[in-house]
């Protein structure tokens, strides 16, 4: 073999075995890094108020290919990842990461003052132009205990109180009659521990909080609404943060005070599950989208260490009217989970801005949603009227004067790649033009 051609085989192997290893590298971190959903959290953002966002792309760039692999094997944290013997491996699969985002019109967004706290799975409330921000998770480690109020005609971040000290501190059920707030059951702690059943009436006015009878049993963020005079709470998880609840209570409220001692047993919801919308207009109370199945505590961990489970996400709207009997009715664009507080009511058209979708097939890792939904109660009719900046889930949404805001929850990598990261106290706004 002459020096040339050795030269060449030589090459070859050593390129091939190159690109062989940067591509399991490349894999490794992929899966190292994949479901690492708090990988960083950062309170601080500048000061760029008003500045454009140039909007994520919709181009069906940032293909991943990835070899056979048992996903189930890696857990939250993506300790352990198995890769089977070369002789099981099925052909390679290719598809886009981002192959579930949905064309969608371009918005101008601005960027508004960030709020004091960075917070994912939190609640929020809009009264007039104030903005109530509830708890939520700092980290995986670190949850707060206290609502920061947003100012829509100062555009200012005008105060913070605490919660009460039972109160949960994520996964909380909310509404409210335009004064009071009403908080029920939620996550107590953080990492993923178990649910509380207190529940707490809050006077904006007073910043008073009282508590209320506790739900019949703890929910991990059950749908949750006031309509005809009683405060509603369906669905959610149950008390092992994975399993759906389907039972549903009301008892009865006015201005601030319970007016029954124990919560009445309604109609079951169809399909249970957290991190739902749930919203009532027209005398109608809806329910749209979220999950079954979430994160669970590990067995035996002393923390309470969050471990992946199977979840499925939904996009299904039911409704209750005067029949009391669930309706359902024409299913979101795409599946959507994570927008219990993403919702805001106008003209007559229910706007939905992120959440998560179902989980990508090849990969099995979670990906985020970043389109502004519409739907019309005219019609009954969903479609896509925007982009956010990025993706991001559990936003807390408001509008105000023609503006659309949202704030908080967990964005995207980037443009090309879909999987939660950093959790965000950011604010953005942009007009909207229904
Ligand atoms: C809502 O309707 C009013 C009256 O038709 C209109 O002036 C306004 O621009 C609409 N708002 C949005 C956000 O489209």
């Amino acid at each position: 073999m002459s020096k040339f051609s050795q030269h060449n085989i030589n090459k070859h192997t050593y390129k091939a075995r190159t690109v062989w290893t940067l591509s399991f590298l490349c894999f490794l971190g992929v899966a190292l890094i994949a479901d690492f959903m708090w990988a960083s959290s950062s309170s601080t953002s500048s000061p760029l108020y008003f500045s454009i966002a140039s909007n994520w792309a919709l181009e069906k760039s940032g293909i991943v290919i990835i070899s056979n692999f048992d996903s189930s094997t890696t857990d939250h944290q993506g300790e352990k990842v198995a890769v089977k013997d070369k002789k099981d491996q099925v052909p390679q699969r290719s598809l886009s990461a981002t192959f579930a985002d949905l064309p969608a019109p371009d918005l101008e967004w601005q960027q508004m003052p960030s709020a004091p706290v960075p917070r994912l799975d939190g609640a929020s409330i809009q009264i007039e132009n104030i903005f109530y921000v509830f708890s939520g998770y700092a980290s995986l480690d670190h949850v707060h205990s206290h609502v920061d109020v947003y100012d829509f005609t100062s555009n200012r971040w005008v105060d913070r109180f605490d919660t009460p000290k039972e109160m949960a501190n994520s996964h909380l059920g909310v509404a409210t009659d335009g004064r009071y707030i009403y908080v029920v059951s939620g996550q107590y702690g953080p990492q993923c521990r178990g649910p509380t059943a207190h529940s707490f009436i809050l006077d904006t006015v007073t910043r008073k909080w009282s508590s209320m009878p506790p739900l019949p049993s703890p929910r991990y963020a059950p749908a949750t609404q006031l309509w005809r005079g009683r405060l509603h709470v369906m669905g959610g998880s149950k008390e092992n943060r994975h399993t759906p609840g389907l039972e549903h209570w009301s008892i009865a409220v006015k201005d601030g005070k319970v007016l029954e001692k124990e919560w009445r047993t309604e109609i079951p919801i169809p399909r249970g599950g957290p991190h739902r919308a749930c919203i009532v207009i027209h005398d109608r109370l809806f329910v749209i989208g979220g999950q079954e199945g979430d994160f669970m505590a590990k067995p035996g961990s002393p923390i309470f260490k969050c471990s992946r489970r199977h979840e499925v996400v939904y996009g299904d709207v039911y409704m209750l009217d005067d029949e009391m009997k669930w309706k359902e009715l024409p299913p979101m664009p795409k599946p959507d989970s994570h927008i219990e507080s993403s919702w805001v009511i106008v003209n007559n058209s229910i706007i939905i801005t992120g959440g998560t979708t179902e989980k990508h097939p090849v990969t099995k890792r979670m990906m985020l949603t970043g389109e502004v939904f519409r739907f019309r109660l005219d019609t009954l009719t969903w479609s896509v009227i925007g982009k956010l900046p990025f993706r991001v889930k559990t936003t807390l949404t408001g509008f105000w004067d023609g503006w659309l805001y949202f704030t908080s929850g967990q964005r995207d990598r980037g443009p090309d790649n879909p999987q939660p990261k950093k959790v965000i106290g950011e604010l953005w706004r942009t007009k909207l033009h229904l």
